[in-house]
């Protein structure tokens, strides 16, 4: 079946409905989506959204503090575009009808670690849930815009798919669309336009403990890669220091804005341990935090560290913090009164789909929106918060982007054919698929997490280079289904990281290697790029 509109859309967070909205105004729009429409990371958003919007804040300072967080490796004139396009943005989402919390001056602002000012625009503790709602009601009765959900993508189309591979080598890449498993249906859709948005997210669940929901599994990252366009820092894993320990899976977050409020982090002996590693104590960047928790817990042998708002007024914490103190409190944690025990997982890929300003990757036709793009924003460590503007401003970007270039109706690729599963069986094999997800997860967190070596990257490598021979079998012999497309996509992700991790020679952000446990600016100040 083949399904014709002028965009394709992959995606349904905060990056896909915001792009979808404005390419509605000029074209048609198909929207997939791999489960329920809202099911996204932007869904579980807590913080909120950075932007300059005080007038005791500057353009200056958020400039300075995302370079600052992000190891300077970020790209400055990205980050100045970002950061001076932020308050346009936001208008833009309060008009479209989000609810941001207010107060006697206007927008509340609250503040998260590595800010030097408070500038996070938030709707309580639930900012991307209100942000999804808000957008999801707009689109829902959009005429140009229909939504697939359950419709899983498996592979970008590309010459490769018309051509042959030696063909497609010779010149540039163009993509028409994308092969679409519908999960209900079980049947390969072919969906064609003239410009797709890669919108997928992340890829937390290549970790074992991750703060993303089950649909993160980096599907956008493996499907463009594998469609020939470039990638980079996939090294620069973000683990949010506070997830609420014991909390079962997917693991609950506490958001670092609880920080901002004040809480303060202490170790088992009651001590304020961030003093040592950094001055700005429990609101350093996360990179600080999470590795200076790390280190805190193997020097003891303690399971988790504490975050403590004893001191804080309980009625301010609570209307701040509504949704994090009743879901603590079905765990019998007041934490208004009690400590909240904490880990850090896995929570946000800083590296991803290179793009250019305008969302733009390597192959024609195809754009990259939101946590599955590599912009140049978050360098080796994202700021808080920015990630949803980043999203915001380039999806804008984006679409203003296709306007100029007039290839909008472009004369569709008649040749394109269905998708082949010919040679393929129903395999039962549904355990090899599960046993390697688990492994790959296992894998990760425990010899490529917060503080790596070449001994555990490379033990890592010898393991996923097996789990990818295995997966790729299976994957020749099997016709599709939703979980091989995942385990496929999560092994590739994983070999991603590993290979980025082994190659950047020097620590820096999110990337510690105790081989070589300081940062090199004469050689490394440069992006890891995979082709
Ligand atoms: P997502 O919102 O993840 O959306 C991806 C979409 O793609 C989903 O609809 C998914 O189903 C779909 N999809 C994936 N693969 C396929 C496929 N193969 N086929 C079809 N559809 C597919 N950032 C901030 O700036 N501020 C915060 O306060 C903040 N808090 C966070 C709290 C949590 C718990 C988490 C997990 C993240 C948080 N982040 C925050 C990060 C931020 O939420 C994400 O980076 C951002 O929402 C990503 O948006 P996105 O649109 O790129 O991807
Ligand atoms: C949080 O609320 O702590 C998450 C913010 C972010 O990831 O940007």
């Amino acid at each position: 079946m083949k399904i014709e509109s002028d965009f394709l859309v992959i995606g349904s967070g905060i990056a896909g409905l915001s792009y979808a909205l404005k390419a509605a105004e000029i074209g048609t729009v198909a929207i997939v989506t791999k489960k329920e429409k809202a099911e996204s990371n932007t869904n579980y958003a807590q913080g909120g959204i950075a932007a300059v919007v005080s007038n005791t804040d500057s353009f200056d300072h958020h400039i300075h503090d995302t370079m600052k967080a992000g190891g300077y490796l970020c790209h400055k004139d990205v980050v100045e575009l970002v950061v001076n396009e932020g308050p346009e943005r936001i208008r833009e989402l309060v008009d479209v009808g989000v609810q941001f919390t207010m107060n006697e001056q206007g927008l509340d602002l609250g503040k998260e670690g590595g800010h030097s000012h408070h500038r996070i625009v938030h709707a309580a503790d639930l900012t991307g849930k209100e942000i999804e709602r808000a957008l999801l009601a707009k689109i829902s009765s959009h005429p140009n815009i229909k939504i697939y959900e359950n419709h899983i993508s498996i592979d970008l189309i590309t010459e490769h798919h018309l051509f042959g591979i030696e063909k497609q080598a010779r010149g540039t890449i163009h993509c028409w669309g994308a092969y679409v498993l519908d999960v209900e249906q079980n049947v390969v859709k072919t969906f064609l336009a003239s410009t797709t948005l890669l919108a997928t997210g992340g890829a937390g669940q290549v970790y074992l403990h991750t703060t993303n929901p089950l649909i993160a599994t980096g599907d956008g990252i493996a499907m463009a890669y594998r469609a020939g366009a470039t990638i980079a820092n996939m090294e620069f894993i973000q683990f949010h220091p506070t997830t609420l320990y014991n909390s079962g899976s997917p693991s609950y977050l506490i958001s670092e804005a609880v920080r901002g409020f004040g809480a303060i982090l202490r170790n088992r002996r009651n001590e304020d341990f961030m003093k040592k590693y950094d001055p700005q104590g429990s609101l350093a960047p996360r990179d600080i935090v999470a590795r200076a928790i790390d280190t805190e817990l193997k020097r003891s042998g303690d399971e988790c560290v504490y975050l403590d708002l004893q001191h804080l007024n309980p009625n301010s914490v609570k209307t701040h913090f509504p949704n994090i103190y009743e879901r603590c409190l079905k765990y019998g944690i007041d934490i208004t009164k009690d400590f909240i025990p904490v880990v850090p997982a896995a929570h946000y890929s800083c590296g991803g789909v290179v793009t250019d300003k305008n969302g733009a990757t390597l192959l024609s036709g195809l754009y990259a929106v939101g946590e599955v793009s590599m912009t140049g924003l978050h360098g080796a460590n994202r700021l808080a918060s920015n990630s949803l503007l980043e999203a915001v401003v380039f999806s804008h970007r984006a679409v203003e982007a296709v306007k100029r270039s007039g290839r909008l109706h472009n004369e569709m690729e008649k040749n394109i054919p269905n998708w082949d599963d010919s040679g393929t069986i129903n395999s039962e094999e549904w355990i090899l698929v599960s046993h390697n997800r688990k492994e790959i997860q296992q894998l990760m967190w425990d010899y490529v997490g917060i503080v790596r070596s070449n001994h555990r990257l490379e033990r890592s490598q010898r393991r996923i280079k097996l789990i990818l021979e295995e997966v790729k079998d299976f994957y020749k012999r099997t016709k599709v289904t939703e979980g091989l497309i995942e385990l496929r996509n999560l092994s590739c992700v994983a070999d991603l990281i590993i290979r980025s991790a082994l190659e950047r020679k020097e620590s820096r952000g999110l990337h510690f290697t105790t081989d070589y446990n300081f940062s090199d600016d004469i050689h490394w100040l440069k992006d890891t790029v995979i082709q």
